[in-house]
């Protein structure tokens, strides 16, 4: 496949004192591309992604999102969080405003974007995720799912170039996490860029193009989802595959 690289990163790495959390990683994704991070707990997965919108710093390597390198701090680095969203396990959305509101929100303080406007772009997402009939409710008064649904929404209006997904159904009850993969399904086959980290196996064969395995702060391997689970090449990741597919 020709790849537009959209996401680079080169012999990336971190520690947490001691511990080398992210190990000379090199991962590139391309524009369109939607690639699956699974790997044991504690493997890294979080620090990946969260280094890749500057929420974790990085001590050596380089990130480059577009050709960019990531910026330091002040504006740019707001506008990069705008560029590349990120959805939680924890929604985090303003329990005291409105649906509308959540999704409006930054539209209005980072896109600077005018009110009706805002609010006209947060009624097509909504209606994108299925939740029209809720723009008026409080976070509160919305299931797990719905509150998800709401914070991708939310990531959406900001006209990202990428989302990355942070375990996003892990805190849902079983019967709502099919509601937030079918949206990530769509997003996936309207051309988003997605990084999402995910123990759903049935999203990683169906949506990705490339699964990465990580084990003790390394990619272990990183091919077609096909390849990984038909075959894997690391003990590590047949242990992991023979361990979740059990489940
Ligand atoms: N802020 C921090 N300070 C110190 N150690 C940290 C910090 N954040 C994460 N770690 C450690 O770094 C390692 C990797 O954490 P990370 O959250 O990236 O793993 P993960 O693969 O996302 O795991 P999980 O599947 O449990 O979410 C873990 O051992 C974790 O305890
Ligand atoms: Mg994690």
């Amino acid at each position: 496949m020709a790849v537009d690289p959209l996401i680079e990163l080169r012999d990336v790495n971190k520690h947490f004192g001691e511990l080398h959390v992210l190990q000379d990683i090199n991962l590139t994704v391309g524009r369109g591309e939607v690639v699956v991070v699974i790997g044991p707990s504690g493997s890294g997965k979080s620090t990946l992604c969260r280094a890749i919108n500057r929420l974790e710093t990085i001590e050596s390597g380089r990130i480059t999102i577009d050709g960019r390198p990531l910026p330091e701090e002040g504006k740019g680095l707001a506008q990069l969080r705008a560029e590349v969203g990120m959805v939680f396990q924890s929604f985090n959305l303003f329990a005291h405003k409105t649906v509308l509101e959540n999704v409006s929100l930054a539209q209005l303080k980072v896109r600077k974007r005018r009110r009706d406007e805002s609010d006209r772009r947060s009624r097509e997402l909504l209606e994108r995720v299925g939740l029209s009939a809720h723009a008026d409710k409080y976070p509160a008064q919305l299931s797990g799912g719905q509150q998800q649904r709401v914070a991708i929404a939310r990531a959406l209006a900001m006209d990202p170039k990428a989302l990355l997904f942070d375990e996003p159904t892990s805190a849902l009850d079983p019967e709502m996490i099919n509601e937030v993969l079918e949206v990530m399904q769509q997003l996936a086959r309207d051309g988003m860029t997605m990084v999402v980290v995910t123990h759903e196996m049935g999203f990683a064969r169906s949506a990705a193009n490339r699964v990465v395995f990580m084990a003790d702060g390394r990619i272990v391997e990183d091919r077609t989802p096909e390849d990984f689970f038909t075959s894997p090449s690391s003990d590590r990741a047949k242990d992991f595959l023979s361990k979740i597919l059990k489940h």
